[in-house]
């Protein structure tokens, strides 16, 4: 998930919360096991995620850039869909989690 917007008019409405929800109800279709996205730490909306049943992780992942160089990141949250057994091997872990290549 990605690229959560809401017109400034209409936020603090629950709009990104029901958005949220609904892309989860699609990954749950789509048998996804766990959901994860970046947000940003720099802004204040971590707790919107955490409503939504993401938690952050306490290490940064990797990802491989259009050039081909590996990158890290923090600031990733998952969530667990259909295996809650995924979720936590995932956190748990000491690995580091790739996200694959990406188009950052
Ligand atoms: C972040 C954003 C998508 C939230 O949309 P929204 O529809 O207003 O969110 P919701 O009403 O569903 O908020 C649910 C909860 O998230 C938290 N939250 C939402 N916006 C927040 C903010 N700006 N600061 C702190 N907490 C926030 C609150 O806990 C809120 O619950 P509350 O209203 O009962 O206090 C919206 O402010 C936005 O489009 N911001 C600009 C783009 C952006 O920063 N996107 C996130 C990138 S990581």
């Amino acid at each position: 998930m990605g690229g959560v917007c809401v017109a400034e008019n209409m936020r603090r409405h629950s709009i990104a919360t029901q958005m949220l929800k609904k892309g989860l109800e699609i990954l749950k279709k789509e048998k996804c096991d766990i959901a994860c996205l970046n947000v940003d730490l720099k802004k204040d909306v971590r707790k919107l995620y955490e409503k939504a049943g993401f938690t952050l992780m306490d290490r940064k992942i990797s990802y491989e850039n259009s050039k081909g160089v590996i990158k890290f990141d923090n600031g990733t949250m998952f969530a667990p869909i259909l295996s809650k057994q995924t979720y936590d091997y995932i956190m748990n872990s000491t690995e580091t989690f790739h996200y694959g290549k990406g188009y950052w």
